[in-house]
């Protein structure tokens, strides 16, 4: 982050014409994401007698076609959740083969449009089964299941498997599953499972112990697989105190897992990952603008330019972000919440931090911000969205643009 950040100071003059809030991003970290995924992917393959590893990038996260593009570029694949980001993957240069439409209750249109896209479905419910059984009868399928144990989150609400969860089928019933599976004479070519979004070192165990639980779901139920995707989650440190996800670490105690479930269900060809977060998040930095300073209650206010339209998850997940100024200041160190400009209570960045006394107009800097940031954006408030630019080693690229009013009133009715 410090090299980024020293980077956005370098380019400040260039970067002060796309105006704020404003999505920076830096390439070489992204880029260096994608290799350690490739680096993990090769680990993993060197023990599984030439059995495949792919890894997917989740575009959910940040779907901005220049990180789709370098993600391209890095050799990893993709997934598409929707149909704007199937046109965005094919565009970078994806084909079907690269893509997992992964979906979730989606309608008979959408199934349409993903059957003549000719991209392989993974179907998350036993009734969208049916549906695309009885549109599309003996295709080629992938569908969810829900371990039922191993949830993994660092909120609540990305947590993806458990008891009472909304994604996937659970292990009884399958057998339903396979009635509709056989009505239609449909083919399950891979199971795929999603945990939830984001675990570190601390949590690699339960992610283990929902993988395990997985597989022994599909050894019991489903016969002659030939994928299995585990999903995502991937973490990274938000907090100075947390460290990066030991990946080495996560290859070994899959590989035991991987190892001893081929043993016994030789007709697997590939294992799929799907991550998101792990591959933008450090990249992208939010630089917004100190738009006022107050002192109420005894308590401190940062008010800034970046409300929680800009960047929901502070507001959303109660997720923490690294906050700063741009510039160094010999200023006195105040304890502050720093909140943005909606007109919303929850509208709050970050509580009780430390920083130096900014002025108005000083630029404020949210870490981390590359994933579930940009994508997760909206115009609450009827505020634009802001632009995105990425930082290259050698030019400054404007990625997209900031919402213009027009844009925004196109859809309004008089
Ligand atoms: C089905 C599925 N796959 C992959 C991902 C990517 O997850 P992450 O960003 O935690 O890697 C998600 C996100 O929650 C998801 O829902």
């Amino acid at each position: 982050m410090k090299e980024t950040i020293q980077k956005i100071r370098d380019n400040l003059q260039s970067l002060r014409q796309y105006g704020s809030p404003l999505y920076v991003y830096d390439y070489d970290v992204l880029r260096n994401r994608c290799d350690q995924l490739n680096d993990f992917k090769k680990d993993l393959e060197k023990d599984l007698n030439g059995i495949k590893v792919n890894i997917h990038y989740s575009p959910k996260a940040n779907g901005n076609p220049a990180i789709v593009k370098a993600v391209k570029e890095a050799g990893l694949l993709i997934d598409a959740m929707s149909p704007l980001e199937l046109f965005i993957d094919k565009k970078c240069g994806f084909n079907n083969s690269e893509i997992v439409y992964v979906c979730n209750n989606v309608d008979e249109d959408e199934m349409k449009m993903i059957f003549e896209s000719g991209t392989l479905v993974c179907l998350d419910s036993i009734s969208q089964v049916e549906t695309w059984g009885k549109n599309f009868p003996k295709t080629n399928i992938m569908v969810r299941i829900n371990p039922g144990v191993g949830g993994i989150g660092h909120s609540e609400k990305v947590v993806t498997a458990g008891k009472v969860n909304k994604f996937g089928i659970c292990e009884n019933n399958i057998p339903e599953l396979l009635e509709i599976v056989k009505k239609y004479d449909l083919k399950i070519l891979g199971v795929h499972q999603h945990l939830g979004s984001l675990f570190l070192d601390d949590k690699v165990e339960d992610y283990i112990s929902g993988i395990r639980a997985g597989l022994e779901i599909t050894k019991k139920h489903f016969k002659d697989v030939q994928i299995i995707d585990l999903g995502g989650g991937f973490g990274v440190p938000y907090k100075k105190s947390e460290k990066p996800l030991d990946l080495e670490n996560v290859a070994s105690k899959l590989k035991n897992e991987l190892v001893k479930f081929l043993n016994d269900y030789p007709s697997v060809k590939e294992f799929k990952f799907e991550v998101g977060r792990f591959i933008p998040c450090e990249a992208g930095v939010l630089v917004g603008k100190v738009n006022a300073i107050k002192h109420e209650n005894g308590t401190n206010w940062i008010c800034t330019d970046i409300g929680m339209n800009e960047l929901v998850r502070p507001s959303m997940y109660d997720a923490y972000h690294e906050i700063s100024l741009l510039d160094e200041k010999d200023t006195e160190e105040i304890t502050a919440n720093i909140c943005g400009n909606v007109c919303e209570g929850g509208d709050i960045l970050g509580k009780d931090r430390k920083l130096k006394t900014p002025s108005v107009g000083d630029l404020i800097l949210v870490h981390n911000a590359g994933a579930y940031g940009y994508s997760m954006a909206s115009n609450y408030t009827g505020r634009p969205r802001p632009a995105e630019v990425m930082l290259y080693d050698d030019r400054i690229e404007l990625i997209r643009k900031r919402d213009t009013l027009t844009y925004m009133e196109e859809n309004l009715v008089w």
